[in-house]
């Protein structure tokens, strides 16, 4: 069943190009010039009338809402919050009947995020549900439901579930962008079509995992790591801290690159491995000036870049090369690598790559 795969992990890191094609091409119009969710009950009048949005998950589910957020706020010029769904209750959260809840959950059975998918359905909000699972209790108790076309998954990693979450808020955000008119038609198109090129431009990325292999196997060694990044780049960062950390059990923390100086430099010293995501053009020069700061230190840096940076190579001691896309949809590629990067680091550790240690794939108690 794991396909001729060591691991289902793997296997899964695989299956995205399938996953990123099933979530996106039912729902995309003939002439691929509009998203279409026969699913949604939403009427027009309705999405028009949202007044802000709240999104609730729990770990990596959590981490695609954050992408979410930027996704929406860009498209639909609306406040998006973003909470883990075991503090949203905690802080009385201010719904409406203007509110629309989204709630994403691999499983759908999550019991945080049920909890506050309840909380915030009984205070008056519309509640979409993004999931995998058809007919997870998610699924049911949500007004509208946008499934994620990913497949089981098996490994307690999750790796295609965030990757297609991500498309579905991709797919969300174009939706309710066409009915409130907030994003032009020639900007939906430009965006569809980007999307359309996504699981190509994954598989080249995955042509790479041999040399990936090679640098997980050297941070392997080491019990502390950083992420760094701006923007996208640092909402993708906190994904691949959360992956490295759940199977390699390597200590790693993300961070915003521009936070480094306030405080957490202090840890830099000799050879700390730092993995510093740098796909923003118009971030790429401050993000660099911070790891100018890092080396300085002794910090040892893998840089993620874009093919079309090949001048910020010097800048690192190791560099990976990936394709490019529009700013926004980069998440969708540069987490690829980093999914990697956990699984060699956890194979190299002699770990249970699938089962990692005091983790369950889904989590049903609060
Ligand atoms: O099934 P869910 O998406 O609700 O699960 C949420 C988290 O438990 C899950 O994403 C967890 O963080 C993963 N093991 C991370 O890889």
């Amino acid at each position: 069943e794991k396909a001729g795969y060591p691991h289902f992990m793997l296997k899964e890191i695989y299956e995205q190009p399938k996953a990123y094609r099933d979530t996106m091409n039912s729902r995309l119009s003939e002439k691929r010039d509009r998203v279409i969710l026969p699913e949604i009950t939403m009427s027009d009048e309705e999405i028009r009338s949202i007044r802000n949005i709240q999104i609730v998950a729990c770990g990596t589910a959590y981490h695609a809402g954050l992408v979410g957020k930027m996704v929406i706020e860009r498209m639909l010029r609306l406040p998006v919050e973003t909470d883990v769904a075991s503090e949203y209750r905690y802080r009385d959260p201010l719904v409406s009947r203007r509110t629309l809840t989204i709630v994403v959950s691999q499983s759908g059975e999550t019991a945080d995020t049920l909890a506050a998918m309840r909380e915030a359905k009984s205070k008056g909000a519309h509640v979409l549900a993004i999931t995998n699972v058809v007919g997870s209790t998610v699924a049911r108790e949500a007004d509208d439901v946008l499934v994620t076309w990913a497949g089981p998954e098996i490994a307690v990693a999750s790796t295609k579930a965030y990757t297609s979450q991500l498309i579905a808020f991709y797919l969300l955000g174009l939706y309710m962008a066409q009915v409130r008119g907030s994003v032009k038609q020639e900007e939906i198109e430009q965006t569809i079509g980007a999307m359309q090129s996504l699981p190509e431009q994954v598989e080249s990325i995955l042509e790479q995992a041999e040399s990936i292999q090679s640098y997980a196997e050297q941070i392997a060694v080491h019990n502390n790591l950083f992420f760094i990044g701006r923007g996208p780049d640092y909402l993708v960062a906190q994904e691949g801290s959360l992956k490295l950390k759940e199977i390699s059990y390597i200590h790693s923390e993300a961070y915003a690159a521009g936070e480094l100086k306030h405080g957490t430099l202090a840890l830099i010293e000799d050879n700390v491995p730092v993995i510093a995501l740098v796909t923003q053009p118009a971030l790429a020069e401050k993000t660099v000036s911070n790891i100018k700061e890092v080396k300085a230190r002794g910090g040892n840096v893998l840089g993620i870049t874009c093919e079309d940076s090949a001048e910020l190579q010097s800048e690192f001691d190791h560099t990976l090369f990936i394709p490019r896309t529009l700013d926004m949809l980069m998440p969708a590629l540069s987490v690829i690598p980093l999914q990697l990067i956990s699984y060699y680091a956890s194979l190299a550790r002699g770990n249970d790559v699938d089962k990692p240690r005091n983790l369950a794939k889904s989590v049903t108690v609060e």
